[in-house]
């Protein structure tokens, strides 16, 4: 009965209390105190055990107290509410932790705000006290204390990062037969696969042969050698382009839907697999992991990051990791394989300030998590770098925003233009001959357009509709004059000609599947920003990081963009989910079998 009368004051205070609607911030005000914390208002009302197992200590991961939240007010889905713009319970990010958000002892926050810019309504206990975020600094101390205290645990393998890599990795390694460990510095897992937008390019698919679709394993590496510059390490390309098909196969068999195809920019057929109906490919596949690693009983650990690869003296073969956890603090955990799988740097400003220093005050379209953890950890034990400084723009992320216009958008059929109206450059290009292009119009952004046949194909642009990104209007002349894009109405007009001859006389696009004629009419504003960082860690074939010598690191793996060298100077479209899957299952193989072996 308490239980039941604590679910609906609390339901009310986050529904009621916070409606996204101005109006509705001021209705149901909590009655409560507002400087109050969720914790103490909890303890108020059934002391500490009504969110805390008693006779245990609270885990990183939090997994006791968010059960507890789950049993009284119901899960992210229960909580939904149809009635607001956006609802934070049932966002792309699936179901995570409560506490994400809804911290226990300090001020809230609101995690898609890392992201995004809406207009949040008040979160209850919002004037809660402002503590110190607990992994502000990288406490050099504490490393060498955990380490001379010794480990407090033993394993097999320990995989850094639960993003789409670390995933394949951790069950790949499990499934070889070690015991995993699989730390995650953020609330919830995901990483920046979470929000992947393209899909998985992959050759040879019962999904190509069923479109009829002619590929070869040789395209599809001259396809991304092209894309990189060749640059790009041709033998770790080699063995994504054949590994491709059978990463396609273990994720449909975890349950992925990979059944749509498409054509990404500088692929010359559609390679790119991506779940049917339109929905983005990273939350379906992170989900899809997700429930993959908890029925396989995969030891995943939040809010715990990794500080420190601890190397053994006599043979500097690994010996394990310094783990900084939110309540457990810094200890050392014993592994004889390390797998990183802990992303790029394309949210650390320092380093693209450092590395790429003209892309310093550019937008990004990563998640926060992308701080370059795992360079900086290899870097510190003598890993050698591959192509570290070659970073990518993105041409079309939503002007002043983070968010990613994804490139299916100009695949379907949008055409992009500057502020003018006029095209400028074939659309399906590289994304760095595309950024360049934008650069260097009068405004530095560009427009890309499209209409209703558009919207209705991709559901994912219903989003960025959704989102407020789109201008609307009935006729071509109308967007024209809301966009001052004055050219607008001959561009189309010229465009929908070259659509309907299959030749475009301008820019030489090769694929134009759809002409711009059925109103509405739509404009996105987009300009370039960072989208992953190519450089990383110098691999092995076998995904084992090299040293300066180019010698493995004993026990030491790493897979997806903390890597360098699979893409060269730049990445092709849907070859960063195909390199995390492709290699982060070699890596997890590769490491519980040299740990199994010890
Ligand atoms: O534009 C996109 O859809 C991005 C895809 C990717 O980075 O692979």
């Amino acid at each position: 009965m308490k239980r039941r009368l604590v679910i609906l004051i609390f339901v009310a205070l986050s529904i009621g209390s916070c409606g996204y609607h101005e109006d509705s911030d001021k209705q149901a005000q909590p009655s409560i105190e507002d400087n109050k914390s969720l914790g103490a208002f909890h303890t108020e009302m059934e002391g500490c055990a009504i969110c805390h197992d008693e006779t245990a200590e609270v885990t990183d991961s939090e997994t006791y107290e968010n059960t507890q939240c789950i049993e009284c007010h119901g899960d992210s889905a229960d909580l939904g509410n149809p009635e607001l713009e956006y609802d934070p319970h049932t966002s792309h990010l699936g179901n995570i932790n409560c506490t994400s958000c809804h911290k226990g002892h300090e001020t809230p926050q609101f995690y898609c705000n890392n992201c995004h810019s809406f207009e949040h309504y008040n979160m209850p206990f919002a004037d809660a006290v402002k503590k110190e975020p607990w992994d502000k600094d990288w406490n050099q101390n504490a490393i060498q204390k955990a380490i001379d205290a010794g480990p407090v645990e033993e394993t097999d393998v320990i995989v850094v990062g639960a993003g789409s890599a670390g995933f394949n990795a951790s069950i790949s390694a499990h499934r070889t037969g070690a015991e995993v460990i699989l730390f995650e510095k953020a609330p919830f897992s995901g990483g920046n696969s979470m929000l992947a937008a393209g899909g998985f390019n992959a050759v040879g698919t019962p999904q190509q042969k069923k479109k009829g679709i002619e590929d070869s394993i040789e395209w599809f590496v001259e396809d991304a050698m092209k894309g990189g510059r060749y640059q790009n390490d041709e033998a770790l390309v080699q063995i994504m382009a054949e590994e491709s098909a059978d990463g396609i196969k273990w994720l449909v068999s975890l349950g992925a839907n990979m059944d749509d195809l498409k054509r990404s920019g500088g692929a010359r057929v559609e390679r790119t697999h991506r779940p049917s109906g339109g929905a983005s490919v990273g939350p379906h596949i992170i989900m899809t992991l997700r429930a993959a690693a908890k029925s396989e009983n995969v030891d995943l650990r939040l809010n715990s990051r990794v500080e420190k690869i601890v190397l053994k003296e006599e043979d500097k073969s690994v010996a394990g990791v310094v783990v900084h956890g939110k309540h457990s603090g810094y200890n050392m955990v014993a592994a004889d394989s390390v797998v990183l799988a802990t992303g790029g740097y394309g949210m650390n400003k320092e380093m693209i300030a450092y590395y790429r220093p003209t892309f310093k005050d550019m937008t990004s379209s990563n998640n926060i998590t992308a701080t370059g953890d795992g360079i900086r950890l290899a870097k510190e034990i003598g890993a050698s770098m591959t192509d570290i400084d070659w970073v990518q723009a993105h041409p079309t992320i939503g002007k002043d925003s983070r968010i990613l216009i994804s490139e299916t958008v100009r695949g379907v059929g949008a055409i992009m233009v500057n502020t003018d109206g006029q095209r400028f450059i074939n659309e399906l290009t590289t994304r760095d001959r595309a950024s360049d292009a934008i650069l260097k119009q009068k405004d530095q952004y560009a427009w890309l357009v499209f209409d209703t046949q558009l919207i209705e194909k991709k559901k994912m642009v219903r989003g960025y509709d959704h989102l407020g990104m789109l201008q609307k209007a009935n006729t071509i002349e109308q967007l024209a004059e809301i966009t001052g894009m004055s050219s607008l109405p001959e561009t189309v007009e010229a465009y929908n000609r070259f659509q309907a001859t299959g030749k475009d006389e301008a820019f030489g696009r090769d694929q134009m599947p759809l002409n711009l004629t059925q109103p509405p009419f739509y404009a996105v504003r987009v300009a370039p920003g960072i989208h992953h960082t190519m450089g990383g860690v110098a691999i092995s074939v076998e995904s084992e990081v090299l040293n300066l010598q180019s010698y493995p690191i004993l026990g030491l793996y790493a897979a997806g963009e903390v890597t360098g060298g699979v893409h060269g100077y730049n990445r092709l479209g849907g070859n960063a989910i195909a390199d995390t899957v492709v290699f982060g299952r070699r890596a997890g193989v590769n490491a519980a079998q040299f740990a199994l072996t010890k």
